[in-house]
Order: structure tokens, then sequence, then C-alpha cells
């Protein structure tokens, strides 16, 4: 035992007590030895560069180039994006893509490239490679994009998974964001970012890294273009990003660089070039369309960890409704459990669920609940004893089932990588649904397992199946919470068929919109705090996860009654808007913080009920388009650099700018603007794009500004749907989409296209159908007319 474990372990069994500290200890204790006995330790290794080029031949879509020791497989799809795999790598099989690989694109060509190298030429984008095996991603007009270096392998003479390394260079002016959700961007800056989902243990702030999901998916924003780049690789690595330099006078640009470093997994890359609006849109041709979350799960949102009794979930509804405050949902979290074993009910706390759900149900709030992985390792235990028999968990190498610690005590993990075990897993639901449930909030998947020391998962020597393929943790790990969401989202796709299913999942992986969206776990009660929830919720928008949102007022602690309204206030901007917090937390509900708070957070409640039809068409779009809700304010005009290092404002949709308050003390804050009109939604005051203005941000709101000539969706008094539209600047025209709620089922609304024209004093708005122009279906609501 090395002295430091000692240390730790002692600890360990002093701070969480007795018999879960215990068992922690020796969890931790239990990973390690597998580990030790079945993974071998790396031994001499021999580095592998691609060698010299040979010869290609062309294939649909690219071709293939040969080099003295690898080869690079090039494939153009249809919707433009561009695919190469090393050592004959493929596409197939991914968790990430939602099917089958697109089709290549026939249009696509190999040639000779001048000194002895090779191109593939596309409608959008030329990929060039070196004779070296250096490929150059060019915009059609030969500007240079990304260039990646001949990779290196380091291979373990024993055999066995290679390690790579893939160093990339970006144009001087390149701004980095994704990689799912990281608590310090939205943009990356220099620092080293690692690909492992991780339960930090502790409530996060910016500087906490890694997080519960990450993602080889970078975007990079540069003058001369936006490209995506994602290494379709699960395995653990590290993305070390430096920005680049541009040389000030006659000195030279020092690019930005991106170097990718992976413990194992095939050596693909997946290129998307674009405007930010058609990288999306082929992202999500690739990795699947987001689900749709029902209206409800567009509202309001309360939990908390411990309601603890039936009696404190209707004392708190009643405090919304005496309030006058709109409710939608409600949570439960693992203190329902019987014994915090998951799919049982507490009985002596929570005798009648379905009574309590139905008198819910008929003031429209849902309840939601918590689903945790890990199951309680007891004979007697129903899931337990079911799981066995069905062979669900996951065993090391031995053959020994592995058990880990979470909530309930020592607990066995499914291996959600096997489809007969998500089959099993999915059915389990039918024992919520009973109790009520209509939304399923899945959690420590990342998996987390408690320990003592070392790492907070399963051991890597795990086994998984890995769709019959067969492998370890290694490679399961960061998809085990992606697989879980799938499990639980087509289980109840045939339980209840007739409804679209409302699930979101803390951990996750490039895809997990396909099952729902994701919340930002436990942050930290900060102003820190406030800011990194937002830049998870842009991070994992561009990549591809568009529904989530953090713990509004944070995680642990006692927000101070400015925070909490401050953070109330950018939640109601988001697509998830809930309140929660840790069961040591102080309370979260709006009227604990005084009459000034209560009062404003329910205009923030009561101004979310409006834009209710906004957010539903927001989620059609997302679902068709890709795009996500909340967007960087770069996004419609990436190539100006002031926009790309804003951080503190976001678009949300086409139609509205949010600029939350992120600091104490604010009574005014600056905002970048994008191009165009912009109205201040409170004062209706114009200003006037790009550039940055001040504007007014007092303790009752955050501002929001309209584009000049947008069409909004709203409710109306009597709860109709109604379309408020912003006057365009005088010579200027406007427009917008509107899709309305067509229900929870599966029903497909038509989406309606709105033109805005101005004539003078006077605003036109026409619907365009097929047959031609017609009136708008829903009443009008005309603002910004009195602005010259
Ligand atoms: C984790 C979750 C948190 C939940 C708690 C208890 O910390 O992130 O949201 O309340 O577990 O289930």
């Amino acid at each position: 035992m090395d002295g430091r474990d000692l240390v730790r372990s002692v600890k360990a069994v002093g701070s969480v007590g007795g018999a879960q500290g215990l068992r922690t200890v020796r969890a931790a204790w239990r990973r390690r030895r597998a580990d030790a006995r079945a993974l071998p330790t790396r031994g001499p290794e021999r580095a592998r560069t691609p060698g010299v080029v040979r010869d290609a031949a062309p294939g649909p879509g690219g071709g293939t180039v040969r080099f003295s020791r690898s080869e690079l497989r090039i494939v153009v799809a249809v919707n433009g994006a561009v695919f190469w795999g090393w050592d004959g790598a493929d596409p197939e099989p991914s968790y990430a893509l939602a099917g089958r690989c697109p089709e290549p694109d026939p249009r696509a060509v190999l040639e000779p490239d001048k000194e002895g190298g090779w191109r593939v030429v596309a409608e959008r984008v030329t990929v060039a490679v070196s004779r070296q095996g250096a490929i150059e991603v060019r915009t059609p007009g030969g500007v240079p994009l990304r260039r990646d270096l001949p990779p290196r392998w380091w291979e373990p003479v024993g055999g066995g998974p290679a390690r790579w390394l893939q160093r990339s260079e970006v144009a001087a002016d390149a701004r980095f964001f994704g990689l799912g959700g990281r608590a310090s961007g939205p943009r990356l800056r220099d620092g080293t970012y690692r690909l492992w989902n991780t339960d930090p243990g502790h409530s996060f702030e910016p500087g906490d890294d890694p997080l519960y999901i990450t993602m080889p998916v970078q975007w990079v924003v540069a003058d001369a273009g936006t490209h995506l780049a994602f290494h379709d690789n699960t395995w653990d690595g590290t993305v070390v990003l430096r920005e680049g330099e541009e040389g000030a006078g006659s000195g030279h640009d020092r690019a930005g660089v991106s170097e990718l470093r992976m413990d194992g997994g095939p050596l693909r890359c997946w290129v998307i070039v674009g405007t930010p609006a058609r990288v999306v849109h082929a992202w999500a041709s690739l990795t699947g369309a987001a689900a749709l979350p029902p209206a409800w799960a567009l509202g309001h949102h309360h939990a908390r960890w411990g309601f603890g009794t039936e009696e404190e979930v209707r004392r708190i509804v009643s405090g919304y409704h005496e309030h006058g405050l709109p409710l939608d949902a409600v949570h439960l979290d693992i203190d329902h459990y019987d014994a915090h074993q998951v799919f049982t009910v507490d009985q002596d706390r929570f005798p009648k669920l379905p009574v309590l759900a139905e008198e819910l149900r008929r003031d429209g709030i849902r309840l939601v609940s918590i689903v945790d992985p890990g199951v309680r390792a007891t004979p007697g235990n129903a899931v337990y004893d079911a799981g066995t028999a069905e062979d669900a968990f996951v065993r090391d190498a031995s053959g020994e089932v592995v058990r880990g610690v979470v909530w309930p005590g020592e607990t066995v993990f499914p291996d959600f990588t096997h489809a007969r075990v998500r089959r099993w897993w999915g059915r389990l639901y039918e024992e919520r649904l009973g109790e009520g449930f209509s939304g399923f909030w899945h959690d420590m998947n990342e998996p987390t397992s408690f320990a003592a020391f070392g790492e907070t998962t399963l051991p890597r020597s795990a086994r998984h199946a890995l769709e019959g393929r067969g492998g370890d943790h290694r490679e399961a790990h960061n998809v085990y919470g992606l697989c879980m969401a799938r499990a639980g989202y087509e289980g109840l796709r045939e339980l209840v068929p007739g409804e679209r299913p409302f699930v979101f999942s803390r951990s996750g992986w490039a895809g997990l919109q396909r099952y729902g969206g994701t919340w930002s776990g436990d942050v930290a009660t900060s102003w820190p705090g406030l800011k990194a929830s937002l830049s998870l919720v842009l991070g994992l928008g561009l990549c591809g996860v568009p529904y989530s949102g953090p713990d509004v007022g944070g995680f642990d602690g006692s927000p101070s009654p400015e925070l909490y309204l401050r953070w109330f206030q950018l939640g109601a901007c988001l697509p998830l808007f809930r309140t929660h917090a840790s069961l040591r937390a102080g309370r979260r509900e709006p009227w604990e913080f005084g009459p000034e708070v209560l009062e404003h957070a329910r205009v923030a409640l009561v101004e979310r009920r409006r834009l209710l039809p906004y957010f539903v068409t927001l989620a059609h779009l997302a679902r068709r388009t890709g795009a996500p809700y909340v967007r960087p304010v770069w996004w419609g005009a990436p190539e100006d650099r002031a926009l790309r290092d804003c951080e503190d404002a976001f678009l949300l949709g086409d139609s509205l700018l949010v600029a939350p308050v992120l600091r104490p003390g604010t009574e005014r804050r600056a905002v970048r603007l994008p191009p165009g009109r912009w109205y201040d939604t409170a004062t209706g005051r114009a200003y006037e794009g790009p550039g940055q203005v001040l504007v007014d941000a007092p303790l009752e709101r955050i501002p929001v500004l309209a584009r000049a000539g947008s069409v909004i969706p709203v409710r109306g008094e009597h709860g109709g749907l109604e379309l408020e539209v912003w006057a365009p600047a005088p010579g200027r025209t406007g427009g917008g989409l509107v899709v309305p709620d067509a229900g929870d089922g599966w029903d497909e609304p038509e989406i309606e296209r709105y033109v805005v024209r101005r004539h003078g004093r006077r605003v036109v708005v026409e619907r365009e159908r097929e047959e031609g122009m017609s009136a708008p279906s829903h009443p009008l609501r005309v603002r910004g007319l009195d602005e010259p």
C-alpha cells in the first residue's frame, strides 16, 4: 500500500463514516487489484508514423492513400461531412452515428496534388494529403482551415492497443469551443481538457475538468471559416489547446494548436466545414435528431434532494400556487426510494405516489423520477435478483460481477453496451410509470462508484459487451451514460408508444440528443458557478445536445438572494429550467429569499410561460436542423472577432439575445451586439449592431434584446398563440418560423413561415404558403414602431 493511499483510506472512513467509508476503501482496492491482474503494464513501445506515400486508389467519395507504414481512407459523405481513418479505420461501428454511415458523395474525386501528395476535391471542401501524411482541410477557395500533422502511434512491443497523438494546427486568429460540457468555456482557452466522463465528487466551478459529459468534438471558428472536428473514439484521452497569435507588424503568425492524445482506439475523424448553421445540420444528420421534449418539459421544474415525504411535496406545490407562480414539474430524488434502491418506493414516506401524481397532473404538474444505474447488491432485492438471472451486470476479467459503492451501499452495474441488457432495463420503467412518473432523470451514470482513492468509476479492466464486439471499460466508460439513455428511451417508447419519452441524463457522449437532454450536474453555489453553468449549456449545444440547464441557485450551500435571483433569471432563458439542490443545501423556493426576490422571480416565471410557444418552436427546430436553442453570439457572424470572444451573452434562437447578469452588484451591463438592429424588450429602445452598448440590468430583470424583424410566438393572455413582431428597421425586412405545439405524441405540426415588411410606420406580416401569401394564422402584436 502506498502511504498516500493509506492516508486517503483513513480519511475516507472518517469522513463518510463507518460502513460506507469502509466500503469505499474496499471498492477502491478491489478496482486496483482487478486492473493490476487484468491489464498488462505497458512494456516497451515502438513509435510509428505513416511513412512516405506509396500510391493511391480512388474509392466512393474519395479513396485510399497508402503510405509505407499505414494507409488513410478518405470519404466525403453526401451531407458534406468528410471522414478519414488511418490504419483501415472505418466509420462503423460507432456509438456516435445515428444509423449507418451516410452515403459517399459520388462527385468527390481523388486526384494527384503537387509535390507527390493527393487530394480529394468536394463541393464545400478540399482535403489535401502530403507525402508524409499531413492532412490539410481547405475551403473551396483554397484557404487552409486545419492542418493535421502526420499522426504518431506507440505500439506495445508485446501487443495491445496503440496510443496515438494527433497534432493539428489552425489559424492564428481561431478560437476553440466544444469538447462537451466544460466549466471553463465557452471559449476554450489554453489548457488541457480530458476526455473521460467524471463526477468531480464536489460542486464544480470553472477550472474543474473533466466533468460528466466529455466529447472529442471540437469547434474551430476563424476568419477563414468555421469547422467541426470529431475524433470518433471513446477511449480516455486529453486535448491540449493553445490559441494562436497573430504576428504584430512584420512578425510571423503563431498557429493555434490542438494536440489530441488517446490511450487506444481507432484514429478516425469527421470534419464538417461551413457556416455554424450548416455545421450543426450536418452534425445532426450524422449523430441523430434531438428527441423532442414534451411541452411541459419546457416549463419550470422544481427539484430537491430530500423532499423526504409526500406532505413536503404537497407543501412546496401549494407554495407555488399560493404565490401565483407557474410550475410544470416536480422531481423526486433518491430519498423517495426504499433504501435508495432504484425502481422501489419508500412506502412509509411516499405511501400513495400514484395519488399524488394524479393530483399534481390535474394541476398541470408532472412528476419526474431520478434513476441511477447502480443496483443494490443484496439478494432479495428484486432488481438485483432479476438482473442476476438476466446476467445483466458488468463482470471483471475473471468473470466475477464487479461491485462498487453508490448511494444504496454495495452496488452492481448493468452493462448497457449489451442490447439484451438495455431491453431488460427499459422494461423496469414500467414500475415508475405505475407510480405516476412522466419523466426520467438519469444520474450517477459516468458511472460513478465512490472510492476512497483513485478513480471513482469501474475498473478499467471490467468487461463490456460493446454490442457483441467485446472489450473493457477503457472503451466503454465514456458511452455508459449514452447507452443507459438509450435503454431508458427505447424502453419508454415500447411501454408508452403514444407519448414522446422525456429523459435527461447527467453523463453522455456524442449522440446523447437522440434520447434526451442533460443538466449541468452539481454546480457550485457561487458567481463563478453561475458562469460555469452557462458555459456547459453553450458547449453542449454546439456538440449536438440542445436541451440542458443548470441547478438554479447552485447545488450546494445557500445562495445570496441576489445570486439566486440572477440564476433564476438566467435559468428562465435556458431549455431546462430547474431549481435543484443538495440534501444539505439551503432552500431554493422563490419565496425563501424575501418579497423582492419573490416578485422578480415571478416576473421571470410568467415571462417563461409567455415564451413557451417560442421554446416549443426552438425544440422543433433543434430536432429538424440541429441548431441548439442556446447559441453563442457569433452564430450568425463567426467572422466577427469581438463576438467570438464574447462569453457573457447568448442567442436564444434567432430572435432573442440574452445578456444574463453574472456578477454581483450589477445595475447596467455592456452587451456585444451582432449586426442589425436590436430592441431592448423591456424598454423598446433600439440599438444598432455590430458593436457594444450599455443597457440597464436592474435587479428586476436581465437584459433581453429582440432582433428587428423577428416573429416570436408567445402565449396570449387567454392561453392562445400570438405573434410578437418586432418592427424591421426602416428599409429592412424580417421573418421567422413558428412551429405550434402538437401535443405529447408523435404528430408532426406544420412549420409556419412568416415574412415581415415595413412600410413607413406600418408593419405588414404575411404567412408564406405553397399557394402564395396569406394573412397570419394568429393575432399579432407589433412592437418597436416608436423607434425611428
Ligand atoms: C448527484 C446528482 C444530484 C442528486 C444527488 C442525489 O449528486 O448530481 O443532482 O441530487 O446525486 O441523488
